[in-house]
């Protein structure tokens, strides 16, 4: 019985989606603790794909407690619409334990105007975000306007935040971004539809964490997002606007330090990044195409095309540093097949500056950076029949092995395919109980 918290090393689409899926078959409950529907986490089962974006990965199993913590902010018809989903495919268990926290943050339909308002008025300098309103509803939170899963539950206090709420933003969409403005009354009637919806689903969920790690329970925490879109440890301001390190999921779901037994980060064979920023490794040459198509690389979410480039150590050293991680998933090993000759970034260099542990903070420098590579022998095998370790091709092995010396811990688990089967598992992280 352990608690094990899974968080991407990189710019997010990991494939935090799959492993979570896979070490949800152990755990009691599964838990996301940040972000909202930015995220795009895919699951292929049997053949069959399912994108979620706010119900944790986990869903897919029988008798699961699957929870929505006080850290994630939430668009309510987006997540009626995922569970209906889920229901209409039969994919929603009976037995499923769904739990919305009731002091989780509310997406409402002004901060989806003001994201896209505030992309559109910076134009070149946008930071390519995914439009769902995610900067907005934490920037309220922070400012202690935003509205809770328990403000939205209760009708007069509904009202109240929300006229506040009008009043500010039509100013700020009017008169400051020439916009139009929202309609309060329709708002309102239409959240008060989605807070009868939702109702049966509101808990205190960190009582429930509580409760099932006291009883033994095995807990898995889902991040979202990856280490460098972090808002504190990321390439800031082309960041998301939460923290995404593993830190986050104490406060993001109200447990402590003291519970976390491993932290498993979640690294692509190669680095991705959607949306703006800068990007050291990246290749806009025919291999980067290749790895695109062979990959699939387009946004779960939004569709776009993500941006792809080699391995880049220098962000899984630093996301391994902030997140404590004690093992990593490598994924889309497969994917790699067949390129010759491969490239694995140690360090990046300016004129004057060599940097190994941590990405400059100034991104003026980083821009600048030039990436220092080593370089590795490809193999051609198709790679995505094996599940143990040993029946590898010698180069994979190599390129798995180099990486777990720059990084100071194992890869635990490799996966080769989309599919849940397509994986070798080297060592479970609820075995790692103090490591
Ligand atoms: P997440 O946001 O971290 O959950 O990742 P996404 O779901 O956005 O993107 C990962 C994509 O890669 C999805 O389409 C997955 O189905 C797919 N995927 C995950 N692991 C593998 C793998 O090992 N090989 C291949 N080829 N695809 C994978
Ligand atoms: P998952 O969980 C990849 C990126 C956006 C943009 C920046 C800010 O699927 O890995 P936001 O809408 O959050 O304000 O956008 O962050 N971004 C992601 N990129 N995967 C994600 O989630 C992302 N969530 C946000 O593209 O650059
Ligand atoms: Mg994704």
């Amino acid at each position: 019985m352990a608690t094990v918290i899974v968080v991407g090393t990189q710019w997010g689409d990991e494939g935090k989606g799959k492993i979570v899926d896979i070490y949800a078959q152990e755990a009691d409950v599964i838990a996301r603790f940040q972000g909202g529907n930015n995220a795009g986490h895919t699951l292929v089962v049997e053949g069959e794909q399912t994108i979620l974006h706010l119900i944790p990965s986990g869903i897919l199993h029988n008798n699961k407690t699957c929870i929505l913590g006080n850290g994630m902010v939430i668009n309510p018809k987006v997540l009626i619409q995922e569970i209906d989903e889920l229901k209409g495919r039969h994919l929603l268990p009976p037995d499923t334990k769904l739990f919305i926290s009731e002091y989780a943050h509310i997406i409402m339909p002004y901060h989806q105007r003001l994201d896209s308002a505030r992309e559109n008025r910076k134009g070149k300098s946008k930071i390519g975000t995914t439009g769902r309103g995610i900067g907005p509803a934490y920037e309220d939170k922070i400012t202690r306007t935003g509205i809770r899963f328990c403000d939205l539950l209760d009708d007069e206090t509904f009202r109240e935040k929300l006229d506040n709420n009008i009043e500010e933003k039509n100013f700020y969409l009017t008169e400051f971004c020439r916009e139009e403005p929202v309609d309060g009354e329709a708002i309102y009637k239409e959240y008060g539809e989605y807070a009868d919806r939702l109702r049966e689903y509101a808990a205190n969920t960190s009582i429930i964490i509580d409760r099932e790690i006291k009883n033994g329970k095995s807990i898995l925490f889902e991040g979202a997002q990856g280490c460098h879109l972090d808002i504190d440890h990321g390439t800031f301001p082309f960041v998301t606007s939460s923290n995404t390190v593993s830190g986050s999921a104490c406060c993001g779901t109200g447990f402590g330090p003291t519970k976390v037994d491993a932290v498993v980060g979640i690294c692509k064979a190669y680095t991705t990044r959607v949306g703006e920023g800068p990007f050291v490794t990246e290749l806009t040459d025919e291999t980067g195409e290749r790895i695109q198509k062979v990959g699939k690389e387009f946004g779960a979410t939004t569709g776009r095309k993500r941006r792809c480039g080699w391995l880049d150590m220098v962000l899984v050293k630093q996301s391994v540093r902030v997140s404590g991680i004690t093992g990593i998933a490598l994924t889309k090993l497969d994917v790699l097949t067949g390129i010759k000759r491969l490239k694995i970034c140690t360090g990046y260099k300016t004129d004057d500056e060599v940097f190994t542990e941590s990405v400059p903070s100034n991104l003026k420098v980083m821009k600048n950076c030039q990436p220092i590579y080593e370089e590795f022998d490809g193999w051609t095998d198709d790679i995505t029949k094996f599940r143990n370790f040993d029946e590898l091709p010698v180069a994979a092995k190599r390129y798995i092995q180099r990486l777990e010396e720059i990084a100071g811990v194992p890869a635990i688990l490799i996966s080769v395919g989309a599919g849940r089967d397509e994986t070798i598992i080297k060592k479970s992280p609820f075995e790692m109980k103090g490591s």
